[in-house]
């Protein structure tokens, strides 16, 4: 029998309000607001195309009450009336797409560009330690009282309710946190007087702005720390919420501390899916409404079964929305298999936090360019495409130039799509890397694009096809470093390692621990117990200084202890021996290391022979993706869906 999904599309009451289902966007910080703060039309834009797609209601991203205490500027801000025209036409421009919408109120405290905090415990940030300040009696006071005021200007500005922001170590984290609370006075103690900011700012909110103006509460079921917050103290802290009258919460879990944990709050590609066993003993002990956040978990049956056994109201969906804007609709109109799903990939996470960008997916380039790259119509003077490669770029290439209305022509020299990006799914816990292959096979193949594999393109075969436009999208291959031993037979690359191609012996070696792939494929030769003893070895400071810092913290933390892996850095291999590999420190000492096999992850080179055979012979030539610079899946992705709207 086919399965239906039925509570999914229910209506349920939260507060004044009945939800017309049971799908609420995530709050996500974009940093699309202005340098000041302030609401901007892409921000507009980028929430209009997600409320249009059918959730319930909007949760808006963590918006300043203090904009002396912000996380990474520009953070969106609410502590002045004049970002209140702004915040106003954003409500409307939600309102009009259909859902209703919350803000959530955030302080930073620890975190942010004045570290301040309930007491001076030092704490663990995302890239470093925070030594806050603790918080004068005046401060708290001040702080509670920009709390209410925010809230009341949401209200002025049309929201249809405020969120607190009690989760992701921020400051009504901090101050409902044992670890982070180690205060004597009203605000610290018991549980029950570590909840007092909150209770105060609620009790606030509530004779401000009147009891009919709901508030929610985001909070944290388990910390993780010995002696941080627990699931039970969490639940304590919200039946003492639920008295002062909020209408829902939902939760995250962890710290910053302790971000790499199976079920923390980084959500990297291997920890747990879900967090219905939370929601369901937050349903057991509370009255209010209980979302559970998907942490990665998008399979709506699974949503619809939660529901049936009462394990939580809604589900909260985050990173989904990122990748797919119209995750929602597809999914009340039954086309699962038109989602475009989330591969955890974490880059929407990076790029705002380690990086200083603006929120993007590497899957999705139109997040963040809603208005810029709508497909409006097709071309009036179609032209003949031949895209070179059926990587992640070829692909994006040729589905975007196609919906533009081009004649496209895909040709692939392997038998199957997906370029390195099958591999980049071999090692352990990226499986879900594929998916993304196979939805753009998908959608290639139902706009009509003559997909050719087993087609190696040469300048000949261009000369026959007389394309109009050539992308190219080759992608990169092994580099394999001229160092003496290079050829000997137990020298493999870790390519061939992931794939199964290549065996490797009782002890390994691998060479390069800069990039991902030495990484990975460590933890791939470890955990599948393919060898004794792994080494990896680099001649940088930091290992996998690139690697997204969610994944990176949970393989470092987690995994490797567990299993051993050996790391060497500052060494530069010199030459491979019989029986191991010959390497130089930083001080020009050499030193000898014993391996059965020398895997090398010494990254990739190019492949831009056929581009550079093909200049001045065609029309119109492009290179997109690895074969201009080998790099990532967004790079690729990204500059396909460019040129495809350039031609
Ligand atoms: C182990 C590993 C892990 C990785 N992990 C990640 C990750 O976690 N995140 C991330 O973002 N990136 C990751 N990458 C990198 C990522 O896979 C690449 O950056 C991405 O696939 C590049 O896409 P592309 O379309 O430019 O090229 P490719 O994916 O390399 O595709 C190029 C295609 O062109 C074809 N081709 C070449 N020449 C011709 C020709 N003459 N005619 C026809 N076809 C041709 C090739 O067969 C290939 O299918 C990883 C890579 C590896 C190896
Ligand atoms: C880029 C990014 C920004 C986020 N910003 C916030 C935020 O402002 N407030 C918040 O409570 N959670 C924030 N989160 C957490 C998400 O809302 C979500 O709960 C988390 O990513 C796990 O669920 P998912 O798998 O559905 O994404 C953020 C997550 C990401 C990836
Ligand atoms: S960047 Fe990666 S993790 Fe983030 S939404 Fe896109 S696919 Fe998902």
């Amino acid at each position: 029998m086919e399965k239906k999904i039925k509570l999914v599309l229910d209506p349920i009451e939260v507060g004044p309000y009945v939800f017309k289902n049971r799908m609420i966007m995530s709050p996500m910080w974009t940093r699309y607001a202005s340098v000041n703060g302030e609401v901007t039309q892409q921000l507009i834009d980028y929430y209009v195309a997600r409320a249009r797609s059918g959730v319930a209601m909007v949760i808006q991203e963590s918006t300043a009450v203090d904009g002396r205490h912000v996380w990474k500027e520009p953070e969106l801000r609410i502590d002045e009336d004049k970002f209140v025209p702004g915040l106003h036409r954003l409500v409307e421009s939600v309102h009009n797409a259909g859902a209703l919408v919350f803000v959530q109120l955030h302080h930073v405290g620890m975190f942010g560009t004045d570290p301040v905090a309930p007491s001076d415990v030092p704490s663990w940030g995302v890239t470093k330690f925070e030594q806050p300040r603790a918080m004068t009696l005046g401060e708290i006071e001040e702080a509670r009282d920009l709390f209410i005021e925010a809230a009341y200007r949401a209200m002025e500005a049309g929201y249809d309710g405020v969120e607190l922001h009690g989760s992701t170590s921020y400051l009504l984290q901090q101050f409902s946190s044992p670890h982070t609370n180690r205060r004597t006075d009203k605000y610290g103690g018991s549980i029950e007087r570590r909840a007092t900011l909150a209770r105060e700012i609620i009790q606030g909110i509530r004779e401000k702005c009147g009891s009919g103006f709901p508030v929610g509460y985001t909070t944290v079921p388990d910390e993780h720390l010995p002696d941080g917050i627990k699931l039970e103290e969490a639940i304590a802290l919200m039946k003492i919420l639920q008295r002062e009258g909020i209408v829902y919460v939902h939760f995250l879990p962890g710290t910053y501390e302790t971000l790499h944990y199976e079920q923390g709050r980084g959500t990297c590609m291997r920890q747990k899916r879900g967090q219905f066993d939370f929601s369901k003993a937050f349903k057991d002990a509370l009255n209010i409404k209980v979302f559970a956040r998907t942490m990665a978990q998008n399979d709506p049956f699974v949503w619809e079964e939660a529901f049936e056994k009462g394990e939580a109201d809604a589900v909260v969906i985050g990173r989904a929305m990122l990748c797919d804007h119209d995750f929602p609709k597809k999914i009340l109109e039954a086309r699962i298999d038109d989602i475009r799903q989330c591969i955890r990939c974490n880059y929407c996470y990076e790029s705002g936090v380690s990086k200083k960008f603006l929120l993007a997916c590497s899957i999705n380039p139109e997040l963040g360019k809603e208005r810029e790259y709508a497909i409006a119509g097709k071309v009036s003077h179609p032209k003949k495409v031949l895209v070179v490669g059926g990587g992640p770029g070829g692909l994006e290439a040729a589905r975007v130039a196609t919906l533009r209305g081009h004649k496209v022509t895909l040709m692939e020299k392997e038998s199957e799509l997906g370029g390195t990006m099958v591999t980049a799914s071999l090692p352990i816990g990226k499986e879900e890397m594929k998916t993304f292959i196979e939805w753009q096979a998908h959608q290639c193949k139902k706009a009509g694009i003559t997909i050719k594999c087993n087609r190696e393109v040469t300048p000949k075969v261009v000369k026959k096809v007389k394309p109009d436009v050539i992308i190219v999208a080759t992608g990169a291959t092994p580099l394999i470093p001229k160092i003496p031993g290079v050829d000997r037979p137990h020298v493999v690359t870790a390519e061939n390692v992931l794939k199964g191609i290549a065996n490797v012996g009782k002890r390994v070696i691998i060479v390069g621990g800069r990039g991902q792939t030495g990484v990975e494929t460590a933890d791939f030769i470890v955990e599948k117990g393919l060898a004794k003893s792994v080494t990896i070895m680099t001649r940088s400071s930091v290992l996998a200084a690139e690697m997204n810092p969610t994944n990176r913290a949970y393989l470092m933390q987690v995994v490797w202890p567990k299993l051993g892996v050996k790391v060497v850095t500052h060494m530069d291999i010199v030459e491979i021996t019989d029986n191991g590999v010959i390497a130089m420190d930083r001080q020009w000492q050499k030193h000898r290391f014993e391996a059965d096999t020398v895997v090398l992850a010494r990254g990739y080179t190019a492949n831009r022979a056929l581009y550079e055979a093909l200049k001045g012979q065609v029309p119109e030539l492009h290179a997109i993706g690895d074969c201009v610079k080998p790099r990532t899946v967004k790079d690729a992705v990204h500059e396909g869906a460019y040129i495809a709207r350039q031609i």
